[in-house]
């Protein structure tokens, strides 16, 4: 079911297998700080053409912690790339040298195409604007722990719908569970893609699009937060425009449910106040520290099987 898998679009889980991942985490979560040898003698190679802090780190400590060792460019001014060598003959080379390849690239479609071509299975670690599936996994995991659930639940996502990766796949991953209500909360410029509307219609999922946190956060058990992606827009112009348009204060909380969680997959830049960080709702840096046993528990079941 999982051995040798590519993992592309969190589109290609079923429920159950992301449950399964959950459960394999929580597993990986009691023996974090031990190095185990379930990857013994098994190289990881992670090829990252855009800045990363978390998904590069989380994936070389996972892999370090299940026995494993890792190979690594996240530079590409250092590889032959900048020779002139195609991504495709990377791919080729580096499949022949490692048991796993991680990527990261700004092209939409880039983690397909290396898959298409590697013998050893592909892990999408964000490809451009569309996907970004192990930090699905990660948001997924971090409300089935927090809250006990993810069904029945009324989740918010705030911020840029339109070119955020982190966010069309967390859409496309909660398809797959029982939703009492979505809210999508962003300026007009920034709403849900048709594809990703059309998805959920297709699901059968009634959403809210709002650009008015304020109406709705009484409403909202997990509050899913966004930057705007400077580097993402076409036109310099419009992110001007639209930048610090949001932004969670203490003074916006005064709104919350009780038991609000707070999510964002970070970077963040001005979107959360650095004060929220002490409130009871702040739970983006226990989501950041899930990563591990997450893509432990992900790196075992496509290495190593079940
Ligand atoms: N959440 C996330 O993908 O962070 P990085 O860009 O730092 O990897």
């Amino acid at each position: 079911m999982f051995k040798d898998r590519d993992v592309i679009s969190i589109r290609d889980f079923t429920r159950d297998e992301l449950i399964k991942i959950f459960n394999e985490a929580f597993k990986m979560e009691k023996n974090i700080g031990k190095r185990l040898d379930i990857l013994k003698d098994k190289v990881l190679a992670l090829l990252f053409f855009e800045p990363s802090t978390r998904t590069i780190f989380s994936f070389q400590t996972a892999m370090y912690r299940l026995g494993g060792e890792t190979i690594i460019f996240s530079d590409v001014k250092k590889t032959s790339i900048a020779k002139g060598e195609t991504l495709g003959d990377t791919i080729r080379v580096i499949d022949g040298y490692s048991d796993c390849i991680v990527i990261r690239h700004w092209i939409e479609g880039a983690a397909k195409y290396a898959a298409d071509i590697a013998e050893s299975p592909v892990i999408n670690a964000g490809d451009g604007t569309r996907e970004h599936p192990t930090q699905t996994m990660i948001d997924l995991y971090t409300i089935w722990r927090v809250k006990g659930r993810i069904d029945n639940l009324n989740i918010g996502l705030l911020g840029d719908l339109k070119y955020g990766r982190a966010a069309t796949s967390l859409i496309y991953g909660l398809l797959k569970f029982n939703l009492n209500k979505l809210y999508l909360i962003s300026p007009a410029e920034l709403k849900i893609r048709d594809e990703v509307g059309d998805s959920l219609e297709g699901a059968g999922i009634k959403y809210i699009e709002t650009n008015d946190l304020t109406d709705v956060l009484d409403d909202i058990d997990v509050l899913y937060v966004t930057r705007i992606q400077r580097e993402r827009f076409p036109d310099p112009a419009e992110y001007e425009r639209i930048k610090g348009s949001y932004r969670i204060d203490k003074s916006v909380l005064k709104y919350a449910k009780d038991d609000l969680i707070i999510l964002h997959p970070l970077p963040r830049v001005d979107e959360i106040s650095y004060e929220v960080d002490e409130t009871k709702y702040a739970y983006y840096f226990k989501q950041a520290s899930y990563g591990i046993p997450v893509r432990m528990a992900l790196l075992k079941l496509v290495m190593a099987g079940e």
